[in-house]
C-alpha cells in the first residue's frame, strides 16, 4: 500500500494507493473525524462496491451519467443528509467515479456550510484524477462544472483491486488522462523528460505515479491560478471534442479520457506549428498514447471554425486562446495563440488521421 500525502497544511491529507486499500476506510474516517458518529454513503445503482466505515451508515443513491450531476441532485442529496440526521462532525463518503466524487464533494462542501468527506475513488480516471485536489461541483444547462467549490476531501482511497470489474471504455478514459501524467513529470523535479514507461510498472505504481503528480501540483496551486492549469494539458481540444459531441447527429463518440488522447498530440503538433518542439517530440506524444492503446485520429466530419469557437470559450482560455504546450521549458501555460495556428494545426491532423495518413506510428490508429 501507497499512501501519497497531498501537502495544504491544515487542510493537508492522504491519498492511500494500493489492492485492497478500501480496508482502510474506517481507520481513516475514524482519524479524519474521530467525534463522528453517523456517515452518509453517496454512491450509484451499477458501482459494485461496498464499504465499511466502522460507524452508522446510510446509503444515498444518485443517478448514473453526467446529467445526473444537477443542482437537483445537490438539493437531494442534502435534504437525504438531513432526515438521516447527519450533522457537522458527521462525514460523507463518496464511492464512484468522477460523477458520484463531484457530487458528493459539492453536497458536503455546501451542507451545514461544509462538512467533511472522504473519496472512495472506483474508476482509473477518479483514482488518477477527478478524486483528488478538491474540486467538487455540477454542470447546469449552460456549460459543464460551472457551478462548484473547491473543498478538500479529508482522505481519498484508491483501491486498485476495484478496477478488474472496469468496463473497457472506462480504462481507456482513465488512460487518457494518464498519458497526460507522463508528460508532466517534471513538476516533481523530474528532468521533464516524458515517462514513456509508466506503463510498465504495476497498476497501484501507475495509480500512485500519476497521484504524486497530481498531489505536488495541487500542493502549489490549489485554486488553479496558474500552475494547476497543467493538469489541463491536451484538454483544450478535448474540451471542444466534448463539447462538439453535444450536438444532435455528431459523428463523435469520445469519452473524455479518449478525446484528451487526441487532445495531447494535437497540443504537440501545435507545439511543433509554433517552433516549441520538433517533430521528433510529436512522435513521442504519438508513441505514448499509443503505448497507452489510445487513438490519436481526429474523427472525421468536423468543424474546425466550431472546434476553435469552443476552445475559445474554454474555461481556462480567460480571454484568449490559452493552451497548455511543451517547449524548451518543458509543459506550460502559453496564452495568446494564433487562431491561425490552431487552425492549421487542425487541418494538418485531420490530414494525418486519414487513412495512410501516418498519423499513427506502432500501428494504432
Ligand atoms: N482535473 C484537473 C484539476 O483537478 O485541476
Amino acid at each position: 500500500m501507497r499512501t501519497v500525502p497531498v501537502a495544504l497544511g491544515d487542510r493537508s491529507y492522504d491519498v492511500v494507493v494500493g489492492p485492497g486499500a478500501r480496508q482502510s476506510l474506517a481507520d481513516l474516517v475514524a482519524r479524519c473525524r474521530p467525534d463522528a458518529r453517523r456517515v452518509a454513503v453517496v454512491t450509484q445503482p451499477g458501482i459494485p462496491v461496498t464499504v465499511e466505515t466502522g460507524l452508522e451508515q446510510s446509503v444515498h443513491l444518485v443517478p448514473d451519467g453526467e446529467s445526473a450531476k444537477s443542482l437537483g441532485t445537490v438539493e437531494e442529496l442534502c435534504r437525504a443528509f438531513a432526515r438521516a440526521g447527519l450533522s457537522r462532525s458527521d462525514l460523507v463518503v463518496a464511492v464512484g467515479g468522477g460523477v458520484v466524487t463531484d457530487l458528493a464533494g459539492f453536497a458536503a462542501a455546501t451542507y451545514q456550510r461544509g462538512i467533511s468527506y472522504i473519496n472512495v475513488a472506483t474508476s482509473l480516471l477518479a483514482q488518477v484524477d477527478a478524486a483528488i485536489g478538491g474540486k467538487t461541483g455540477v454542470n447546469i444547462p449552460e456549460g459543464k462544472n460551472l457551478v462548484g467549490a473547491f473543498w478538500q476531501p479529508a482522505a481519498v482511497v484508491c483501491d486498485t483491486d476495484v478496477l478488474a470489474t472496469l468496463p473497457a471504455r472506462e480504462w481507456s478514459c482513465g488512460r487518457g488522462e494518464m498519458a497526460k501524467y507522463a508528460f508532466l513529470g517534471g513538476v516533481l523535479g523530474d528532468n521533464g523528460a516524458p515517462n514513456v514507461s509508466l506503463l510498465d510498472l504495476p497498476i497501484e505504481e501507475q495509480v500512485a505515479s500519476c497521484v504524486a503528480i497530481k498531489a505536488a501540483v495541487v500542493a502549489a496551486d490549489e485554486r488553479e491560478g496558474d500552475r494547476r492549469m497543467l493538469l489541463n494539458y491536451g484538454h483544450t481540444l478535448a474540451h471542444a471534442l466534448e463539447a462538439a459531441s453535444f450536438a444532435p447527429d455528431h459523428p463523435v463518440d469520445l469519452r473524455h479520457g479518449e478525446a484528451v488522447a487526441i487532445g495531447l498530440v494535437y497540443a504537440a503538433m501545435l507545439a511543433e506549428h509554433l517552433g516549441r518542439i520538433t517533430s521528433e517530440q510529436v512522435d513521442v506524444h504519438r508513441q505514448v498514447v499509443g503505448g497507452f492503446d489510445l487513438s490519436a485520429d481526429l474523427p472525421e466530419g468536423l468543424d474546425h471554425r466550431e472546434l476553435l469557437g469552443f476552445m475559445a470559450r474554454d474555461k481556462k482560455a480567460h480571454h484568449d486562446l490559452t493552451f497548455v504546450l511543451d517547449g524548451p521549458a518543458g509543459v506550460e501555460v502559453v496564452k495568446g495563440v494564433d487562431e491561425m495556428a490552431v487552425l492549421a494545426t487542425l487541418s494538418a491532423m485531420a490530414d494525418a488521421s486519414r487513412p495512410g495518413g501516418g498519423a499513427s506510428p506502432g500501428g494504432h490508429s
